[in-house]
This record gives C-alpha cells, structure tokens and sequence, in this order.
C-alpha cells in the first residue's frame, strides 16, 4: 500500500488536473467575500459561486485547488474519529466547460490509474442520484460509471438526501451529484450501502453536476452553464488511503501530536478521553491558527466570526485542562502547525507573531475565569443536584430537574467568559442541558435592545441578498478610492466583509479618522453616488493593470489575466466582481463607526440608506 502525505496527495491532484487543462488557483480566505449567509469558507466552490453562476473567471473555465474550509456545525462531534472543524478542500471546477462525460472518466482514471490513487476497480462504490419528482434518475451517471470499470453491484441509486448537493449559502449554485466511495470491508447485511455507517463504505470524492439555482424562495432556476465541482476532503482522503482509522493519524498532526505529549507528559494513545482531549486540542489549534493567520485577519470577539473563533480557543482551553496542559501551550501546539502548512499557506507564517500573541492572549484571559467559572458551574449543578435529591426522597413520582437556566448560563458567560456553546457541553457530560432560549432572552435584555422590528431590510431598499450585496461591494471601491484621497494615499484595504444589511472595511492607519475626514469620506463617496458614474469592467493582464495603477492584489492571485473595474477617474481596482452598472443605484452612503481593529489597524462599518 502507498503512503500519502498531505502535501503528495495535494501534488497528485493539483498534477492530475494541470495536466488536463486546469489552472490551479490560490486558495481564497476563509471569509467568504460575498456571501452574507454563512461566516466562513465551508467548500472549495463557495469563493467560485460568481463564476459558477456565469460571471467570467480571469483563469479560464477550469480550474482546480485546494481550499481551506471551516464547518463548525459538528463542532461537538470533534474528538471523534473524523471530525474537524477546519479542513482543506481538493478540487476541480468545469465553469460550463465539460461535464458528466469527462468528469466521470476522469475520477475514475485518478482512483484507479496505476500513476494515480491506485485502488483497486472492485474496491470502489458510487452512488448517483436516484430520481424524484422533479428530476428523473440520473442512468446517464451510472452507465458512465459502468463503463468506466465500476461493478455494476457497485453502483447505487439514491434518494435527494445523499446524492443532492447545495448551495453552500441560503441561495445559489446546486445539483444532483455522485459520490465515490472506498471499500472497507464486506456490507454488514445484504441491504448494507454506502449510506450505512457501519464502516465498509468510506466516501472519498464528489463529483457535484451543477444545473440549478437556488433562489431566495426556495425555488429552483436552470443555471445558463452547465458546471462541473468536485470536492476531496483532503484529512479523510489520506485517512482512507493510508488505512488508518482517524484523520489525526496522518503526516499532518504528527509534529503536534508530539508536542501535546511533551506538554503534558500524557501520550496521544493513553486511554478514550485522553485522545478525545488531543484531538479536540489539535482541531481547535489548527482551526484558530487559520483564522488568525488568514489573509482577512480576523481575531476573537463577541460576534460573528470573532465568537466562533472565541469559543474554538475556550473550548480548546477546557479540553487541555483535562489533560494537565500548563498554561500558555496552545501557541506552541500552534507553532507545530504553522510549521506544517508555511509552504502551503504563507500568510500562516507571515502573522506568525499575531498568530502566537492572540492566542495568549485569549488563553489567558479565559485561564484567568476559567477556575471561578467552574466553582459557579458546580454551585450551579449541584443546587440542582441537592434539591433533586431531597425533592425525590419526599415523592417518589417527582421528576427531577435536568435544565440550568438561562439566566445563570448567562452570568457564566457574563462574568466568567464561559461561552454558552461550553456551558450547554459541560451541562451534557453530566446528564443536565441548558435552557438556551432563556439564556437568549437574557442575553438581549441585558444588550438592553428590543430586536422586535428587526425583519430583513436590505441595504437601499433592493430587491435581494445578491443585489444588497453587489451594491455594498460596489460602495467598498468608492470607500476605498475616497479614504486614499481624503486620509493618505498609503491607506490599502486589509479585510472586507459585507452583508445584505452593510459594508465592514479594514485598511491601515496609524490613527483614528476625524470626524472632519470620515464627514469628508461620506460627502465624497455620496458625490459620486449622485453624479451616477458607470462602472467599467474590463480584462487585462496583470503587469498592464499595474502599470496603469490598479489598486489590488498583486501577487498573482487568478493567474495573469485579472478583472479590474473603474469607476470614472475615481476608483480603479482589480476585483473579481460584481459590480452594479453605475453608481446611480446605491442609494445614500453612511459611515456607522470607525474603530481600531488591530495595531495600526481601523476598521469601517458603513450603510446605504
Ligand atoms: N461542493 C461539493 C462538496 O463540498 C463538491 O462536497
């Protein structure tokens, strides 16, 4: 049997596809640009849904990489075999190039070729889709497959739920998909299938044939290209390929596997729980080194993205507590990641010192309430406890009280930085849950905000998420192009962020604006909103964009063709799009707040009314 590493199977792939014709594209950040639905990155095609929905992509209609992702929906699953909440995403996108027919070959040609994965054919199943109302079964699939090599007792038909896929947000691209599987061992019953979780089918790839749109009311439109995106998750893929039984056994989590052990004198094997606290600490490192070290910068707080990675580094304290992990580990649990990945994914290394100082920081701060917090959860638990006790001594039919109220879930979260997600999993280990809509209730009272009235308004009255969002996106420019006129032609944009309700912008400056200058920003910004300027796309290479002093990226993020889009002589940016047509229809620019985001750093929140 071969034995992959992360970094071979990621050169196999990338190699397999070039050699077809694909460009191979960066990874993009894990904030989703223009996505207001979802907080992070969560597939390899979520930064390529402009494209997918027929915009042009500068590097041509295929394209393939790998994509760093983040999912923490499972987040409480983490410490079992399979988990992760980051992961990187191999794979491969036709934006109305080929489908079916050479997608179909092709995934069967990379599993079995004998240059490639090397599986054996007979150890491969697939499921395709096996047709509803709506849509016939897909037999176009399956023959391809059988006609490929795959058994035909391997192929399987089912329902919407296993073999539909998307979209990644609310809205967007979606389609009937087919996936390929690994045979572990024999089926556990005659009607054993892939479906079936107990262990003989692990799934490798998906090949997603993508027809349709979802739109906001749930409706489904035909797309104007038919697409092909393919996903390998690349933790599990080396997990099935080299045969082991967890993804924490693979090249990736060696180093800091060793460095936990050194820590803490524990080893990775010891006993259930042990593991379970390694591997939740290795996750939750990995997983905040990401999103500390990304391109968007983002760093801990109480909202959003922030929250997330808040509670990720709070629960990996908890977890490392169980195993008598000192005080300021998880930076050097980081530094064995960061070490891994430089290569792959460079800025890990170039926020190196942000990365190493923002977990400390936020170690320490919650190591500071973590001993108190945890006295007030007993006292909690065990108020309960007693009163349970007694109450089912003088009745034996009471039922006894299993729920930790909103409100002392809330001071624990208040006081002590216990983010409610822990509390409700500390409540689970021992038999008790927390009452989330009361500690909800709590939490907005004391933001001392009624949210009644608070149904979706999007940005200047338009239509939907996409044309709130392409209106902010088009704003940003103008913010930016405003903010070098008016602070310093040295300001440059370091993050962005945009929901259908407003605009977040980060961009360097050593000190707060004034109120003159964001006044000033405002009035120019709206200047050119009313004198309603078309905005200009047009492609050129990136060394002709440079010369003509596009603003951007420069490193070659799409390869040599980019997109820039000028708006009169105002604002000239290389940008993937979209745009609106003019400036005429973006309504009223206002600036919310400007505040400091980082050393040297001011963020901009920012509306159109
Ligand atoms: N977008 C597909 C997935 O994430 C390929 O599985």
């Amino acid at each position: 049997m071969k034995t992959y590493t992360g970094q071979s199977l990621r050169e196999m792939y990338l190699g397999f596809f070039k050699d077809r014709g694909h460009k191979v594209i960066p990874s993009a950040s894990l904030i989703p640009e223009n996505d207001p639905t979802v907080l992070f990155t969560t597939a390899g095609m979520h930064p390529l849904v402009p494209y997918l929905l027929g915009e042009k992509h500068p590097a041509g209609k295929r394209l393939c990489d790998v994509q760093k992702c983040v999912r923490t929906g499972d987040i409480d699953d983490v410490g079992d075999e399979r988990h992760c909440t980051f992961f990187e995403m191999l794979g491969n996108w036709s934006l109305g190039d080929y489908f079916k027919e050479e997608m179909i070959p092709w995934s069967y040609e990379f599993l079995t070729g004998e240059k490639y994965l090397g599986i054996p054919a007979d150890k491969i199943a697939v499921t395709v889709f096996g047709g509803d109302d709506t849509l016939p079964r897909d037999d176009e699939a399956a023959a391809l497959w059988e006609k490929a090599g795959i058994k035909k007792e391997n192929i399987y038909f089912m329902p919407r739920e296993n073999n539909w896929w998307g979209p990644a947000g609310l809205t967007g691209p979606c389609g009937t998909d087919t996936e390929m599987f690994v045979i572990r061992k024999p089926k556990c019953s005659p009607t054993c299938n892939p479906d079936c979780n107990c262990g003989a089918f692990l799934e490798i790839w998906n090949d997603v044939f993508m027809r349709f749109n979802k739109q906001a009311d749930g409706s489904f439109t035909e797309l104007s290209q038919k697409n092909v995106d393919t996903g390998m998750g690349l933790e599990r893929a080396l997990c099935v390929l080299n045969g082991k039984s967890s993804v924490y056994e693979t090249d990736i989590f060696e180093n800091a596997i060793k460095v936990i052990a050194e820590l803490t004198g524990k080893n990775y094997n010891d006993d259930e729980e042990t593991t379970k606290s390694f591997r939740v600490l290795l996750d939750h490192c990995r997983t905040a080194t990401f999103m500390l070290g990304d391109e968007k910068g983002i760093v801990p707080s109480n909202t959003d993205q922030g929250y997330i990675l808040r509670r990720i580094i709070r629960r990996a304290v908890r977890y490392g507590r169980k195993i008598n992990l000192p005080e300021g580990s998880l930076s050097k649990i980081s530094e064995a990641f960061i070490e891994y990945y430089k290569d792959v994914y460079p800025e890990l290394n170039i926020n190196r010192e942000k990365i190493a100082e923002e977990l400390a920081k936020e170690e320490g701060k919650f190591t500071k309430t973590l001993q108190q917090g945890l006295k007030e959860f007993e006292k909690c638990i065990g108020g309960i406890e007693r009163k349970n006790a007694f109450m089912s001594q003088q009745n034996p039919d009471y039922v006894p009280e299993t729920v930790i109220g909103g409100k002392q879930a809330f001071r624990l979260y208040d006081t002590y930085g216990f983010p409610v997600e822990i509390t409700d999993e500390m409540a689970k280990e021992r038999g008790f849950t927390v009452d989330i809509d009361g500690y909800k209730a709590a939490f907005e009272e004391h933001q001392n905000k009624s949210k009644a009235g608070s149904e979706q308004k999007f940005a200047c009255g338009l239509a939907d998420h996409k044309e709130a969002t392409t209106a902010l996106h088009t704003a940003t420019h103008l913010l930016h192009a405003a903010l070098k006129k008016v602070c310093s032609p040295d300001v440059n944009q370091k993050g962005s962020n945009i929901t259908e309700e407003r605009l977040r912008f980060d961009f360097n400056l050593p000190q707060p604006m004034t109120a003159e200058q964001i006044k000033a920003v405002e009035d120019m910004v709206n200047e050119v909103i009313k004198a309603d300027i078309p905005v200009v796309m047009k492609e050129i290479s990136l060394d002709e964009a440079k010369a003509e002093g596009f603003t951007g990226l420069f490193e070659s993020k799409y390869g040599e063709v980019v997109k820039t889009y000028t708006i009169g002589d105002f604002s000239k940016e290389i940008c993937g799009g979209p745009h609106v047509e003019s400036t005429g229809k973006l309504g009223k620019f206002k600036i919310q707040k400007e505040q400091s985001c980082g050393s040297g750093l001011r963020r901009i929140k920012a509306v159109l009314e």
